[in-house]
């Protein structure tokens, strides 16, 4: 690792999710976390759910970045991120029972927004108003977060700090919050005074991480640490590249990563992206590859295609080169790691769309208006399957030569290295080229 005490410029990679999330970001990040001085988790919040499997354990985080069980590692969770201080105080409870200290490791953006019941109320009384419309969202209060956050309402973790300027800010909120649920929502308005109680009460063992997030990174960029930025979510989630209205409410996309981390583009190396070798997706919205047919829920058996977070099963279909070459533009990706391909293992046949066509046109973009992508019809190319588990590859040498074949189309269809392959949860199950 660089250790010189210049300027370093590109230091900084950055994994972002291709798909609707879920690509193994977790995974990947534990096992690049061993080679890198910091994660940073620059958006989103407890609506990620990110696996990690090593040794006997399976861990499913949600806000801690996931270099957390490498101990060289610091961990940041960035500006751009908001955060459940209940569900975080959960979180690093879990880790610390595992046997991992957090404490000197664990640094929390005093400029993160916070999540409170009346997020978490509306989030679902939005969607239960909406009802056939809904979004399907993970009912973790993210939307109306951020939606405090840009209308400049919000709560912020420095916030906890200083219990009279909370108090107020509280109470503040929740006069209007009442009063939006009552009227508008028709419900029964929340207790002011308990939650007052609760988060002025707040236990104060979260202050000791709470940390200028911004300079830190700089200064240890500037000391010549290597930085990764986890994202959470995936770019077709994203509030302004995904499929909206069904996306979450930040910016998964590689340049979230700068703004939700405060660390420049001009630190940034590396962009890789990942994505599963089919493609998945929870909740609702367009899915032109979605297989709602016995193939589909063979993807979904074999993959155990069910939410890290809220434990619903997840739609699946084949792999669209139209959507991932679209995600590869808008994020700048430099390499790719392609995850799960041991669940294709089995089939017979396996198929990528190559294209679309739309009232027989061929659209030459991804449509992200949901109405036309709705409408595309997927066209195939259709791939040998290998029958064979590549579960144990260690090399792409190892793997059959019709796994080789479709990893070897894929790299020259979409013009990037695909330096990584994931063939099961395990750390260890890793083929890096
Ligand atoms: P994330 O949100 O992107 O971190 O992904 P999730 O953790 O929500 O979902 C990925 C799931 O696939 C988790 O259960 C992982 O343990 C699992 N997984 C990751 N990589 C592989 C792989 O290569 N093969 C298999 N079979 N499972 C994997
Ligand atoms: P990770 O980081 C998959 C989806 C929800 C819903 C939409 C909006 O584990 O990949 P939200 O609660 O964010 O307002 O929901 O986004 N969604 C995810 N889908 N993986 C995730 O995170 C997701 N986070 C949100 O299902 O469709
Ligand atoms: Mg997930």
């Amino acid at each position: 690792m660089n250790q010189s005490t210049q300027p370093s410029l590109r230091n900084a990679t950055i994994l972002v999710g291709m798909q609707f999330g879920d690509e193994g970001k977790g995974k990947l990040v534990d096992y690049l976390s061993e080679k890198y001085d910091i994660v940073v988790r620059y958006q989103g919040g407890a609506n990620a759910g990110h696996t990690i499997c090593f040794e006997d354990k399976t861990v499913v985080l949600h806000l801690i970045p996931s270099g957390i069980f490498h101990e060289n590692c610091s961990c940041v969770i960035g500006n751009g991120v908001v955060i459940d201080p209940d569900a975080l105080l959960k979180e690093i409870e879990t880790v610390k029972e595992l046997g991992y200290d957090v404490d000197g490791r664990l640094y929390i953006s005093h400029n993160a927004h916070l999540i409170m019941p009346y997020h978490k109320f509306l989030d679902s009384a939005s969607e239960e108003l909406q009802g056939e419309k809904k979004i399907g969202t993970t009912g973790r209060g993210i939307g109306p977060s951020y939606m405090d956050k840009f209308a400049r309402k919000g709560i912020r973790i420095v916030d906890l700090l200083k219990p009279e300027i909370l108090e107020e800010k509280l109470r503040q909120n929740l006069e209007y919050k009442n009063t939006l649920i009552k009227q508008v929502y028709k419900k029964d308005e929340l207790d002011v005074e308990e939650i007052v109680r609760h988060y002025t009460d707040f236990d104060r063992s979260i202050d000791q991480y709470i940390t200028n997030t911004q300079t830190y990174l700089n200064d240890q960029l500037k000391h010549g640490k290597s930085v990764l930025l986890e994202g959470a979510q995936g770019s077709l989630l994203d509030v302004d590249h995904g499929t909206y209205p069904f996306v979450t409410s930040s910016n998964p996309t590689s340049g979230g990563a700068c703004t939700g981390s405060g660390i420049a583009p001009n630190h940034i190396g590396k962009i890789i992206g990942i994505c599963k070798a089919y493609m998945t997706r929870v909740g609702n919205g367009p899915f032109p590859t979605e297989l709602q047919d016995e193939t589909g829920a063979e993807i979904a058996r074999i993959g155990h295609e069910f939410g890290a977070t809220t434990g619903r099963p997840r739609r699946c279909g084949w792999l669209d080169l139209v959507a991932l070459k679209y995600s590869m533009a808008i994020n700048g990706i430099t390499e790719l790691a392609i995850t799960k391909l041991d669940v294709l293992d089995t089939f017979q046949e396996v198929k990528v769309c190559t294209g679309y066509t739309l009232n027989g046109k061929a659209p030459k973009d991804f449509p992200t208006d949901c109405d036309t992508l709705e409408r595309t019809v997927p066209v195939y190319k259709s791939f040998n399957g290998w029958k064979t588990s590549n579960s144990e590859a260690k090399q792409f040498q190892d793997m059959h030569p019709n796994a080789q074949a479709y990893i070897n189309y894929l790299e020259d269809e979409l013009e990037v290295p695909i330096t990584f392959i994931s063939v099961g949860p395990k750390r260890d199950q890793t083929v890096f080229r």
